[in-house]
């Protein structure tokens, strides 16, 4: 019978015996997956793990505090944040189309990441790579919900010749609830051991038209509201996720004060679901979606409706993009 600190031990003991006595680089998404990875390589090799955060700008409020303060903080790893900001911004620049924007993303990041495990590896730190990769995603790959977006890229035949790595996976027999409980056995904080689901795209997907500085700022704060209300409500472990989307290129003729205003809607779209491939809408009680309801059109500059998505999937996705 295998218990959680059991796990833990073999898993470490599994790692010393790969890694030896080398040296392994991570990249942290802010997910559950990679940061329990990371800390369990951590465990088995300490300071030899070096972890790797790409700051795309795309985050939300709070996201990027959580990796440098609350996971430093847990499990003492040594972090290089990469402060990508401007240069997602400027690759997004124009881009209206989901896939597109999804491509771009994807590619940045990649180019980010190699170039940050180049410099690792120049230094002679990084001979393996860690990859949060869950048993559903070893049977199934393709179908990833929140895992790392470097995933499909970073298997060892499709890299770059300096860039060859030997895949370290120690999440690789465990299923989502097994990696929360070793999460947890390693001392890491509630609030990323039980994060809910979230693009590896991040806001940007949640922007409906170009993505710009300004419009990220609008949707981060109306995003970091109605999750501020939903966990006060304690709804957090009822829903599966609530993206929040910002319809930048749709306006609306609103009164506010004593003002006509003509700004942007926001869409709450609380779902509820067991593995994101089909979902239910969440019948969220009417007092919160007022509080929140009232605070967004309040406290967030350029946004003066807040409607709700009622729709289940299918026919709709999650996301909007
Ligand atoms: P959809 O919109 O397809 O979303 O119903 C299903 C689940 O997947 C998440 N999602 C993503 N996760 N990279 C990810 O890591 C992505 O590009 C991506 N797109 C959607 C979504 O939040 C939901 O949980």
């Amino acid at each position: 019978q295998w218990t959680t600190a059991s796990i833990v031990d073999d898993q470490v003991a599994r790692i010393r015996a790969q890694i030896g006595d080398g040296h392994a680089i991570c990249g942290l998404s802010g997910g559950v997956d990679s940061a329990v990875a990371a800390a369990l390589v951590q465990r088995a090799i300490g300071d030899r793990l070096t972890c790797v955060f790409v700051d795309h700008g795309l985050l939300r409020a709070g996201e990027r505090a959580q990796v440098e303060r609350d996971f430093v903080a847990a499990t003492g790893v040594n972090l290089v944040t990469v402060d990508a900001r401007q240069r997602f911004l400027s690759a997004l620049a124009g881009v209206t189309d989901p896939e597109e924007k999804r491509k771009i993303i994807g590619r940045e990041f990649i180019r980010v990441f190699e170039q940050a495990a180049r410099d690792l590896k120049a230094k002679g730190e990084a001979e393996f790579l860690v990859q949060g990769t869950l048993y559903p995603d070893v049977v199934e790959s393709g179908g990833g919900t929140g895992t790392s977006n470097i995933k499909s890229h970073h298997n060892v035949g499709g890299l770059p010749e300096d860039l060859r790595f030997s895949l370290v996976e120690p999440l690789r027999l465990l299923f989502k609830d097994e990696v929360r409980r070793v999460g947890l056995e390693l001392g890491l904080p509630e609030t990323i051991v039980h994060r809910q689901p979230f693009p590896g795209p991040g806001l940007a997907i949640r922007i409906i038209g170009e993505v710009t500085a300004g419009r990220l700022e609008t949707l981060r704060a109306a995003d970091a509201i109605a999750r501020e209300e939903l966990s006060a409500a304690g709804l957090d472990s009822d829903i599966w996720q609530c993206p929040v989307v910002l319809l930048a290129d749709v306006r609306s003729v609103g009164v506010q004060g004593d003002g006509r205003t003509y700004g942007h809607p926001v869409v709450l779209r609380p779902v509820s679901s067991e593995d994101a491939m089909t979902a239910d809408w969440t019948r969220l009680p009417y007092d919160v979606l007022e509080r929140i309801s009232t605070r967004i059109t309040n406290e967030v500059a350029d946004v003066n409706r807040v409607v709700l998505d009622v729709t289940s999937k299918p026919p709709g996705t999650i996301e909007w993009e």
